[in-house]
């Protein structure tokens, strides 16, 4: 299959969400957190000299990833300067932090011997067209490892929302076989693809609404950001996420994650 989709992204507005939510992010960020881990499941391989951990967010993977390969030189690289200003305070030795787009990367061919990123390839405006950048960085042999969300996610939501207006709240993500579509066609070899459903439960929307917030991630493609306020509009939101309340009367929240080893 023929697959491309690029999105009009702003990265601005992108990069402000992220920015504003950087000095509070660790707080809120347990989810990113956990699937790191997963990805991140310690190993150690002494060809490994550089590394660059893509959209790094306030560096807690990065700062992991220096104690796994002590000798390495890593390269951290965000659109937000507030998150990469979280890394500078962790003051990492052999790390240089880089301003810069997942989507015009800056980097020269075969430069990395391993690449990290969680939870950051949602941000694409064009996945194929990224993958083919990370594995022209990427040495002869080197890794790419990544986590990402898959279509599903924050379902319940985007549903509640319908019940408002007709307007999209949510980003849209790309279903599996778009992701490996897009690793083929980039030429990845040896592709570990796995996949994994997180709920998460909240007591209200409002909390719903403030857990995305908190980490940044509350940017809607070619959408201003919708204030949540007004007792009407809360109680349309609360009535549509109705059939997504669980047991124990709290708000359900999906994600589907997909987690990626890859091999150039
Ligand atoms: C959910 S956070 C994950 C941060 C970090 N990887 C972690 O696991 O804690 C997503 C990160 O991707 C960054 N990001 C979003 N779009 C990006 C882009 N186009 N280029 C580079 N970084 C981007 C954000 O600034 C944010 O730091």
């Amino acid at each position: 299959m023929n697959y491309r989709k690029t999105l009009n992204i702003n990265k601005n507005a992108v990069a402000n969400s992220f920015s504003k939510a950087a000095d509070h992010y660790d707080q809120f960020a347990q989810l990113q957190r956990d699937i790191g881990l997963q990805l991140l499941h310690p190993r150690s391989d002494g060809n490994v000299k550089a590394i660059l951990d893509l959209g790094c967010g306030t560096g807690y993977f990065s700062e992991k990833i220096t104690q796994i390969y002590p000798h390495c030189e890593m390269t951290c690289l965000d659109l937000s300067a507030a998150m990469l200003a979280q890394v500078g305070k962790k003051n990492l030795v052999q790390v240089t932090c880089l301003e810069g787009d997942i989507d015009h990367l800056p980097f020269s061919a075969n430069r990395f011997d391993m690449i990290f990123s969680n939870l950051v390839l949602q941000w694409s405006e064009d996945l194929p067209l990224c993958l083919q950048q990370l594995k022209a960085c990427l040495a002869v042999g080197g890794t790419l490892y990544f986590s990402t969300l898959l279509s599903g996610s924050l379902n319940e939501l985007t549903q509640a929302w319908k019940s408002v207006d007709l307007q999209p709240h949510t980003n849209a993500f790309l279903s599996l076989e778009s992701i490996k579509n897009a690793l083929q066609q980039a030429g990845f070899t040896k592709l570990t693809i796995t996949t994994e459903t997180r709920i998460l439960s909240y007591q209200s929307v409002i909390a719903v609404m403030r857990a995305l917030k908190g980490i940044g991630a509350n940017h809607v493609h070619g959408h201003r950001a919708v204030k949540i306020s007004g007792r009407n509009l809360i109680k349309l939101l609360e009535q549509g996420y109705l059939p997504f309340v669980n047991g124990r009367g709290e708000l359900n929240l999906t994600y589907q994650v997909c987690y990626v080893e890859a091999q150039k």
